[in-house]
């Protein structure tokens, strides 16, 4: 903004001026009429920006808080409210809000709250449960900060970046794989970055924020140096777990007793320093993966003692040359696609874990194989998770299963110079390693985006019960009588033993039952007159709001049937009418 002078018949008088960029012309607007002395005008002025610099901020402040994005415009309106409520209810109940929001907070970092933390560990409870239950598979725990040298090896130093360009003007830095697609170049993650830099200069592409010309496209390595030690030798956090295990293969291959398959797994956070971190959970700079690293033969990439559980089953998926989703069968898709029978018996137990066990839609799951061009540097092959979520405007990965190969453990041998061969059925060789690899956060949102529905009362989260943070809320129907809350928090106190249990007896019941039901809690037990007569409480089912009447003393065994879904809700009890008379 700048002050100008203008001359009416003889006078001065001072306006406050600013630049504005309409199409490819820059054009003078008036912000503010400034007053007849310059002085006067230079002090109002300075207020005048001053206070308008406070309001961007507020907003920016605002919209960093609501968790606004925005989505290269092609999401739909009811889209975006989704998001937004989704967001509005994640931070007013506690699920996620942003870390450090008094001072401003910083893209790219969340706090889980009460409820999303416990979202988050049933969401890696179930994940343990179902990948590690296999024989030789192993949960590990390493470091977060790793030495340099590991990165020589794995090829992250030299590999590991993103596009970045930079306003030669205001020196505003971005992706630029990420600004093209947006001005809707395809691939653009294919494209190099000699090739995009001439994208932007024959299109004449300018700075987003001040329009500005763009300098070269350079590379920009994501991983975060972190010092160590007085001499402050160079080590990196950590940008994916997987490294870690590599690390610790040799030990837990002895000490598992020289056993392939041998799988080791780490759930713990990886840190990329994104240059534009953005769609909330979708670019985060500090996050939380689970990956299992699977060591096994290479010469029997094409078994699996389980292949016959799954050679029949479908999987739905993307080829990387077609454009259309197709459901084919592993067999098929071993012979005729030539994929290995490891990797698909492996991509059938995934498929299995999100429509099985999260209770995905089928049509909201897909593979999606990545082309030579797309996939990371260490991969042979690469087929991503990918989960159709309106509020990220359509499918996004959420995890992948990579085939390594030899690749980390060889440039580990040859960066420490320690062999790490193993000596195996009577050959010497370097396992090969098949990588299943998930973003947890991401999978965090997905379930938010995937189970939110709108109810009489507004959004709701229906959880299946297993990923439910509250399994159940005990209310008291009313506050005030004593006996009703004296046998509310007795059972309370009895079912909080064993599951997550939300006590509350405040409000309306019709208004706490709407708080749980927006938090997702699947049952609400209710303590009312006839409990006191007749030792009984009420069930009410968030689904579908229906009641029914259970016998205090047989109160645990119903809830734990119902939870686990081995038994209707309308076969668990007397059911009553909730219809006002
Ligand atoms: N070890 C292999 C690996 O790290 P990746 O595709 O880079 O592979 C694995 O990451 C998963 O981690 C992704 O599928 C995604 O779910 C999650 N992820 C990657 N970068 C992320 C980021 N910046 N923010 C949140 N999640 C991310």
């Amino acid at each position: 903004m700048y002050i100008v002078k203008k001359k009416i018949k003889g006078k001065e008088y001072f306006y406050l001026r600013r630049s504005v960029r309409e199409g490819d012309k820059v054009k003078s607007k008036n912000v503010a009429y400034l007053g007849k002395e310059k002085e006067v005008a230079e002090k109002r002025a300075e207020e005048i920006i001053k206070n308008l610099e406070k309001k961007v901020k507020k907003r920016e402040d605002k919209e960093k808080e609501d968790g606004k994005i925005k989505l290269k415009g092609k999401m739909k309106k009811e889209n975006e409210e989704k998001l937004e409520e989704i967001a509005r209810i994640a931070r007013k109940r506690g699920f996620f809000f942003q870390t450090a929001r008094i001072y401003g907070g910083k893209a790219g970092f969340y706090t889980y709250g009460h409820l999303g933390k416990a979202l988050k560990l049933d969401w890696e409870n179930l994940w343990r449960k179902f990948f590690l239950q296999e024989e030789n598979f192993y949960e590990i725990q390493s470091n977060n900060i790793l030495p340099e040298k590991v990165f020589e090896a794995s090829g992250h130093l030299k590999n590991f970046n993103d596009p970045l360009v930079e306003c030669k003007k205001c020196h505003f830095r971005f992706r630029a794989d990420q600004f093209l697609e947006d001005k809707g170049i395809e691939d653009t993650e294919t494209l190099s970055i000699e090739k995009m830099s001439k994208i932007i200069k024959e299109k004449n592409f300018r700075c987003p924020k001040c329009g500005g010309n763009l300098g070269e496209v350079k590379w920009f390595n994501m991983m975060f140096p972190v010092p160590i030690g007085f001499n402050n030798e160079k080590g990196y956090l950590s940008p994916e777990t997987a490294q870690a295990s590599y690390l610790a293969f040799k030990e837990e291959f002895e000490a598992t007793r020289n056993k392939l398959p041998l799988g080791l797994a780490i759930i713990d956070k990886a840190y990329r320093n994104e240059i534009s971190p953005r769609q909330l959970f979708f670019r985060l700079r500090e996050f939380t993966q689970a990956e299992l690293q699977i060591f096994f033969d290479p010469e029997k990439i094409n078994e699996h003692n389980n292949w016959n559980q799954v050679k029949e089953k479908k999987l739905r998926l993307k080829l990387a040359r077609e454009k259309e989703i197709k459901e084919i069968r592993c067999e098929e898709l071993n012979k005729k696609f030539g994929l290995p029978k490891f990797y698909l018996y492996y991509a059938s137990k995934i498929q299995n874990f999100y429509l099985k066990i999260l209770k995905i839609p089928l049509e909201k799951f897909r593979f999606r194989e990545l082309s030579k061009e797309e996939r990371a540097f260490y991969n042979k092959i690469h087929f991503d998770v990918e989960l159709d979520l309106e509020t990220m405007g359509g499918f996004k990965e959420v995890a992948g299963l990579h085939y390594r190969t030899d690749h980390d453990l060889k440039g580990h041998q040859k960066v420490s110079k320690e062999n790490l061969e193993i000596y195996y059925e009577n050959k010497r060789f370097i396992p090969h390693v098949l990588e299943l690899s998930f973003g947890v956060d991401r999978n965090i949102w997905a379930l938010l985006d995937v189970f939110y529905s709108v109810g009489k009362e507004g959004g709701i989260f229906k959880f299946p019960p297993k990923l439910a943070p509250y399994k159940l809320a005990v209310l008291p129907l009313i506050k005030n009588k004593k006996e009703f809350v004296e046998l509310a928090r007795e059972i309370y106190n009895q079912l909080k033993e064993e599951f997550s249990c939300f006590y509350d007896e405040s409000g309306s019941i019709g208004r706490r039952y709407a708080r749980q039901d927006e938090v997702g809690t699947p049952f609400c037990i209710t303590i009312d007159g006839e409990s006191l007569k007749r030792k009984d409480v009420t069930i009410r089912d968030r689904d579908t709001t229906e009641q029914i009447r259970v016998k205090i003393k047989d109160l645990k065994e119903t809830l734990k049937k119902l939870l686990e879904k081995e038994i209707k809700f309308r076969e668990a009890g007397k059911r009553i009418s909730t219809r006002k008379k």
